[in-house]
């Protein structure tokens, strides 16, 4: 049986490494929001670990809202392109938001979210994400709060996916190279 660590490189970022960073931002975000309320929007599926995490940790009231947006198909490379799959629920206008990412590569889906909520008239938008792998942005964009910065490898689990696997682990890793380097799988 292929079980899922046997697919696994590389530990990047432990368990106990992603807790303490967790609770850290959430400091740093408790400090910039001083008890002013927001809503938290998780950008699914992969930052619903994080954004849940994170946000038992935040000391303001929150109303959670989930969003669905892909640049991605099942490559690894960006399309370049934002498609919106599902919506918040709620009026933003005036709003304060906190996007929940899990990670910015090329930087296209959160410059594309962040001018959208910008549009509908949202007030404060601010950007946290888990990881960041500065070296591949293809528009200029930074987070106001990141957890980690990562190297240019493609990294799996804590809610990251390689085709929709390894959500599930309880850890960051890299995958072994043959996996996602097969043409059809
Ligand atoms: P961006 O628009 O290129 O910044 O892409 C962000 C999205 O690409 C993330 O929300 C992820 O879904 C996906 N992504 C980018 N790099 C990785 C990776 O190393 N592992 C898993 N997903 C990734
Ligand atoms: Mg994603």
């Amino acid at each position: 049986m292929n079980k899922l660590t046997d697919d696994i490189e590389q530990i990047i970022i432990t368990e106990r490494q992603i807790e303490e960073r967790v609770k850290q931002l959430a400091k740093e975000i408790n400090n910039y929001y001083n008890g002013n309320p927001i809503i938290a929007v998780f950008v699914l599926k992969g930052s619903a670990f994080f954004a849940s995490d994170l946000i038992r940790w935040l000391n303001m009231h929150v109303v959670i809202e989930f969003m669905s947006v892909s640049s991605y198909g099942r490559d690894t490379v960006s399309s370049g392109k934002l498609t919106i799959k599902k919506d918040v629920d709620s009026e933003v206008k005036g709003k304060d938001i906190l996007i929940i990412e899990d990670i910015i590569d090329t930087g296209v889906t959160l410059s594309g979210l962040k001018e959208m909520f910008k549009q509908r008239g949202a007030g404060d938008i601010k950007v946290v994400t888990m990881l960041s792998k500065p070296s591949r942005r293809i528009v200029e964009f930074e987070a106001d709060f990141t957890g980690f910065e990562v190297p240019d490898v493609f990294v799996v689990g804590y809610g990251l996916d390689y085709a929709d696997k390894y959500r599930n682990l309880p850890y960051i890793a890299s995958l072994k190279k043959h996996i996602y380097e097969q043409p059809n799988q």
